[in-house]
């Protein structure tokens, strides 16, 4: 597993100095009013720990996870709540933040889901974003951090077969392995 070559997209340092652009283009935007940020797992995880730390705002943090079925490299339009929104958040302005847009179905379904459970407002922050696989209309990160072309990227909290989570840094594969 750790034969297949690596090759970096995005290094550490670039991520710290995008994800501390990102907490303060939220902090601006927000201007002082409380947030509830809704991360979506596991993706998200280390994007997100990393991004509230650099958000200057009173924050409630929940977690959510969501499946599509088919694989993740060939996502489909059905999303399913598989843990949901553990807070009420009636009246609240609901920040989602993923990895990743790719289709964009598992955004597209879980800024409904936070509408129908009444918040405010919501708005999506993405890590990272495929516009080029987009397979919903209209779907545009309200903050994003790297637009990138159609590759598979691992790393930072991005898997590949349930591994690669934990590599502080985004990379692809030179040839995809086949069993990890
Ligand atoms: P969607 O296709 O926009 O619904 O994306 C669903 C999920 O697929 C994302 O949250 C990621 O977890 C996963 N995903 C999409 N593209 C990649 C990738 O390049 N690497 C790893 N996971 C991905
Ligand atoms: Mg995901």
């Amino acid at each position: 597993m750790e034969d297949h070559k690596k090759r970096v997209l995005i290094s550490t340092e670039d991520i710290a100095q995008e994800v501390a652009r990102l907490g303060r283009e939220i902090h601006d935007f927000y201007n002082g009013k409380p947030l509830y940020i809704l991360a979506l797992l596991r993706g998200s995880f280390i994007f997100c720990a990393d991004l509230v730390r650099a958000i200057d705002l009173p924050c409630r943090i929940g977690f959510m996870t969501t499946a599509s079925y088919g694989h993740a490299e060939h996502s489909s339009g059905n999303v399913e709540v598989v843990t949901d929104i553990p807070d009420n958040i009636e009246g609240a302005e609901v920040l989602v933040v993923d990895d990743i847009i790719d289709t964009g179905y598992t955004m597209r379904f879980v800024l409904q889901h936070v509408l129908n459970k009444g918040a405010a407002s919501v708005r999506c922050c993405s890590l990272l974003d495929k516009p080029s696989r987009r397979k919903v209309d209209h779907l545009v990160p309200d903050f994003c951090g790297f637009t990138i072309e159609d590759v598979f990227v691992v790393g930072y909290g991005l898997n590949y077969g349930d591994y690669y989570r934990n590599v502080p840094y985004i990379f692809n594969f030179e040839e995809l392995p086949e069993e990890i």
